[in-house]
């Protein structure tokens, strides 16, 4: 049995906040933020919008695309850091939400690698013959942790969600392989400080600010650009690929500075690389699955078209996904 993704779905807040509206809100400028991350737009979600809302929202359009109903799930994935509540599950929820059968559901935590950590175990799951029928979700509202007069990440981040559905196929190649890694090290050089069990919400974190997401940009942007073009490096030797067998790569949209440089690294051209961050910034662990709906959606991913899907993120969590559609 393969791993094959077989349907999307895509869904974002209806807000949609432009570089002009950022002007007005902190020391910054259009012009600033498209040459220096690619973005022009993003969708912010109002009070009382959670993840599990967009999430359950873009799993719908995924299940309608497989012609399948949420009775024939038989697990939940949800990738996410900005979960409806910090326990339990957003994928329970989603599970109620959509009706769905009292399968398993549970998310995991790999900030914007997320997607990718859950295709590999979906695909174990599917190549095991424990599931037939996976329903993957990535979804975040880090827009909800922003410090709104922090100009060095209020500019970056959106909301959004995008959900698949992963299928047991039997022939065909699918989910090829994926390669992941993780050094907790560097944890600190972007995290959420307070709220966990390190530093428990309480008025004095708030006070300090801690409850925001705090990230070191520049010495981030550094080791995406070096890991995730030799992530890509190594997953395709180990396929016996090369970079020409590559028809689109499907990046993680933070920057579009990033994807410049690993394109180059890898001797891959733009034209090759799906960027949809002039319209929806950094939306973590959605980026990779809305990029995907919409690179199938025009036309640029066909059956038998080879696909890597590469991301770097929080933890620090890194990976890399080789895709036969
Ligand atoms: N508008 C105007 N000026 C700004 C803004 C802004 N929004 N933000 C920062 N600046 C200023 C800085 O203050 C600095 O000014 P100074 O020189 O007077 O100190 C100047 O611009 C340059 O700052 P840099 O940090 O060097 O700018 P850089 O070119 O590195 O761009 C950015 C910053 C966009 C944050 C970039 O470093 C980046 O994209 N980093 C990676 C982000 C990322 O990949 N995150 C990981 C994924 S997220 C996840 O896992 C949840």
């Amino acid at each position: 049995m393969r791993a094959q993704i077989v349907s999307t779905g895509l869904a974002v807040p209806e807000r949609v906040l432009h570089n002009t509206d950022l002007e007005k809100m902190v020391d910054t400028s259009d012009q600033w933020i498209r040459d220096r991350t690619g973005m022009v737009e993003r969708h912010v979600a109002d009070n009382g919008v959670a993840a599990s809302d967009l999430a359950t929202a873009a799993a719908r359009q995924a299940l309608d695309g497989a012609g399948i109903s949420a009775e024939d799930v038989d697990a939940i994935l949800v990738a996410t850091i900005s979960g409806d509540y910090p326990w339990p599950a957003t994928a329970c929820l989603v599970q109620h939400k959509l009706g769905a059968k009292p399968v398993m559901a549970y998310d995991l935590s790999a900030a914007c690698t997320g997607y990718l950590y859950g295709l590999s175990q979906a695909s174990a799951f599917i190549e095991s013959g424990k599931f037939k029928n996976i329903l993957l979700i990535g979804v975040d509202m880090l827009t909800k942790t922003l410090d709104w007069t922090d100009r060095n990440t209020c500019v970056l981040f959106g909301d959004g969600a995008g959900a698949t559905v992963i299928q047991a196929r039997e022939g065909g190649e699918g989910v090829i392989d994926t390669i992941l890694g993780a050094d907790g090290s560097s944890a600190e050089l972007l995290y959420q400080p307070a709220g966990g069990s390190r530093i428990p919400i309480s008025a004095e974190a708030v006070e300090a600010g801690k409850h925001h997401l705090f990230m070191n940009g520049r010495e981030i942007f550094k080791q995406a650009v070096r890991v995730m073009a030799q992530t890509i490096a190594d997953l395709l030797q180990r396929s016996g690929k090369t970079a020409d067998d590559v028809t689109v790569v499907i990046p993680h949209q933070a920057n579009i500075r990033i994807l410049e440089a690993v394109a180059d690294r890898i001797g891959v051209g733009m034209d090759r690389f799906f960027i949809n961050i002039h319209k929806y910034g950094n939306t973590s662990a959605a980026t990779i699955p809305m990029a995907l709906h919409e690179a199938r959606q025009e036309g640029r991913l066909k059956t038998g078209d080879l696909a890597v899907m590469v991301s770097f993120g929080g933890g620090l969590t890194w990976g890399a996904s080789l895709v036969q559609f």
